[in-house]
């Protein structure tokens, strides 16, 4: 080959600190030339290439994770992303441990405590094997939209430092029937070539495919694959799969995944905690938060997220309103699937009312001054309107402040 001792060199630049590309390509040149019958030529890149091999595993990172399951080879962002060979979409998206999210979704106490429990299991897997104990590999996170499943997904690949390999399997299903099987195998093989945890996001879309009659013969391949290749891959690496509609799932997709965490919609207490961490820098009165809190029941982390959004908007454009019932009000009306029909009655309809339910809820435990700064009323007139309503038997109970 001509000028065959500046393309070495050029080789011996790029091998230094390859990447996969740079790899595939020397890959590709070594089997060229022994095409054209270079061989000696050929033998001389290959050792380029196994020397970069050796230098890659005595490498720190290398040493520190081959010993867990975490053996492959290393993602970088250069890396040919595996597609759907019909349509070229990339089948999956990588991420990588510096864009993951650097805080957990907040949980209450026992949830936060299961996830904690996952976290220490796979940061010491090597302790657990070394004492001959099975780590988990496989973890389902289901719960209703919006509660932070892919989140905390997302955040504890970042906390195990490995880049993330999002297979959104509505994606892989949506593009051909016909392909699917081979785009989950596809999408298999790229995940177990390299150090990555799998997240399989929307994981029921599959499952509910199997509700169309016309395709129950595709489906029942579909879903064979992915059982076959979930239990392959329960010897390589982390796979986290993760469904809002944990119904309707296989119960055969179900047994594959050793931890399940089940994400609720937050209570109450954590309603407060998330809508504080939203707040910040803006800080409200804690009767107001409570009061909040309290107006969203059933919303997710994710609705209280947006709701949030628009109290500070509102905050910045309308600097002057005082009195956080009418931004409440004016919140309701612009979120108004977020806030249940009862609650937005309630906010609308007579104060009394607002201010029984208010007093006769115990979690709220609201002091009369702090209903009086929330009702823009000075105290006398809530004690005048809860004796009057004492008096008509309407409150047994109330605290005082
Ligand atoms: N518990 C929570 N604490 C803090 N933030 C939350 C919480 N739940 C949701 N969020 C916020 O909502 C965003 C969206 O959540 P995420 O996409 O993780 O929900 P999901 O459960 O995956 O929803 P879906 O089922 O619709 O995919 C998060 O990035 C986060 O900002
Ligand atoms: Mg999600």
């Amino acid at each position: 080959m001509e000028h065959f001792a500046i393309i070495q060199a050029l080789c011996r630049v790029a091998m230094s600190n390859p990447s996969e590309a740079v790899r595939r390509q020397v890959e590709r040149l070594v089997e060229a030339l022994k095409g054209e019958g270079n061989e000696k030529q050929a033998k001389s890149l290959s050792t380029l290439l196994s020397a970069s091999e050796k230098r890659q595993e005595m490498a720190p990172s290398r040493i520190r994770t081959s010993r867990a399951m975490l053996a492959g080879e290393e993602l970088t962002r250069n890396t040919a992303l595996p597609v759907d060979r019909e349509t070229s979409v990339p089948l999956v998206q990588v991420y990588f441990p510096d864009d993951l999210p650097k805080d957990a979704p907040y949980f209450e106490g026992h949830i936060r405590e299961a996830v904690t429990s996952v976290m220490e299991e796979w940061q010491h897997f090597d302790r657990l094997e070394e004492a001959s104990i099975k780590p988990a590999r496989t973890c389902l996170i289901y719960g209703p939209p919006g509660t932070g499943k892919t989140h905390l997904a997302l955040w504890m690949a970042g906390r195990l430092a490995l880049p993330v390999v999002v297979a959104r399997l509505d994606g892989l299903v949506s593009s051909f029937l016909g392909t699917t099987s081979r785009n989950i195998g596809s999408l298999f093989s790229f995940a177990g070539r390299y150090r990555c945890l799998l997240l399989l996001d929307e994981f029921d879309a599959i499952a509910k495919l199997r509700n169309d009659p016309q395709e129950v013969g595709e489906i029942k391949r579909v879903v064979n694959t992915l059982l076959q290749h979930l239990d392959s891959r329960s010897a390589e690496g982390f796979t986290i799969g993760i469904t809002n509609h944990d119904g309707l799932l296989d119960p055969a997709v179900w047994r594959r995944f050793e931890i399940q965490l089940q994400v609720p919609n937050p209570s109450f207490e954590a309603r407060v905690q998330i809508i504080q961490r939203y707040l910040d820098p803006l800080s409200l009165p804690d009767s107001h938060v409570k009061l909040l809190a309290w107006f969203t029941g059933g919303s997710s982390g994710a609705e209280l997220e947006s709701l949030v959004r628009l109290i500070k908007k509102n905050h910045v454009l309308r600097p002057a309103g005082k009195n956080f019932l009418e931004d409440l009000k004016l919140i309701a009306l612009m979120s108004s699937g977020r806030i249940t029909h009862f609650n937005r009655d309630l906010l609308f309809g007579e104060i009394k009312l607002l201010l029984i339910a208010l007093m006769s809820d115990t979690s709220l435990d609201f002091t009369q001054t702090e209903i009086a700064q929330i009702l823009n009323r000075d105290k006398s007139t809530v004690s005048r309107m809860l004796a009057s309503n004492s008096q008509d038997g309407a409150i047994s109970e109330v605290s005082h402040g």
